[in-house]
């Protein structure tokens, strides 16, 4: 299947989200043994985020970025995300920790808030699952002020060759073979699989957030590059 071919409208996104939900936390955890949960400190510290100020979580899923930042930086945070089943998740989770999240169900490209409303947003694995990249870029651009931060994490697939054929064994075969078990639904973690080994290299992703107006001000691979974390700015 050709990178463009992988099926990322709306409906389809939203039904495979929404379908893999029940189980989402465990697997997720378990496929990547919680390394992802540095990688998400680490977003979270060089954002920059403060305790009096509300970010925006885009592509929120179960909610594990909001509750890492109230926890570690006490700040309060809105969620959008196209599965409703994903966003309950997170509601019943955050509730537990108190009143700092509020879940709306929509979609990353047209999303519900005026031009400059946020000055920090961050969306942990949710980008490679936009059908249109571009487009993204512009509306999170448009919903930040100006000077406002983006921090993007997202997985990819590690330069170094040896690393790259172990990750790629992994991330082609034993991740939908497990994934596929344990949710009961092997095509949605086939298609985990084929976004990440299709999402661009960090060189094409910093020069379409140039692109899209914004300054790139860390560009930093985790974990011999198998995750890569960008802040980005708006200028002011
Ligand atoms: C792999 S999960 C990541 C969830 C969460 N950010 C995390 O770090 O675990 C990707 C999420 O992106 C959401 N998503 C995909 N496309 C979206 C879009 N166009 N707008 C809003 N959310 C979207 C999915 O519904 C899903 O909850």
């Amino acid at each position: 299947m050709a990178k463009d071919e992988l099926e990322k409208d709306p409906q389809t996104i939203r039904r495979l989200f929404d379908d893999i939900s029940p189980t989402y936390d465990v697997l997720n955890h378990t496929l990547s043994m919680s390394i992802d949960v540095g990688w998400r400190k680490r977003t979270l510290k060089k954002l920059g985020v403060r305790d009096d100020e509300t970010i925006l979580d885009i592509a929120s899923g179960t909610g594990d970025m909001a509750l890492l930042a109230n926890s570690l930086h006490g700040c309060r945070v809105i969620g959008v995300d196209l599965s409703g089943n994903m966003l309950k998740v997170a509601t019943e989770k955050c509730s537990k920790k108190g009143d700092f999240y509020t879940a709306i169900e929509g979609d990353a490209l047209h999303m519900p808030f005026d031009d400059g409303s946020f000055e920090k947003a961050m969306v942990a694995f949710g980008i490679r699952n936009m059908p249109d990249m571009a487009v993204f870029l512009k509306e999170a651009n448009r919903v930040l002020r100006p000077g406002g931060k983006l921090a993007i994490l997202e997985f990819s697939v590690p330069e170094y060759p040896v690393i790259r054929q172990l990750y790629l064994a992994y991330l082609t075969k034993i991740l939908p073979f497990v994934g596929g078990l344990q949710s009961g639904n092997r095509g949605a973690y086939q298609y985990l699989s084929d976004s990440i080994n299709r999402f661009p290299s960090p060189t094409s992703m910093e020069a379409l957030y140039r692109e899209q107006g914004f300054v790139v001000e860390t560009s930093v691979p985790l974990t011999m590059g198998i995750s890569h974390l960008y802040v980005l700015r708006r200028p002011s």
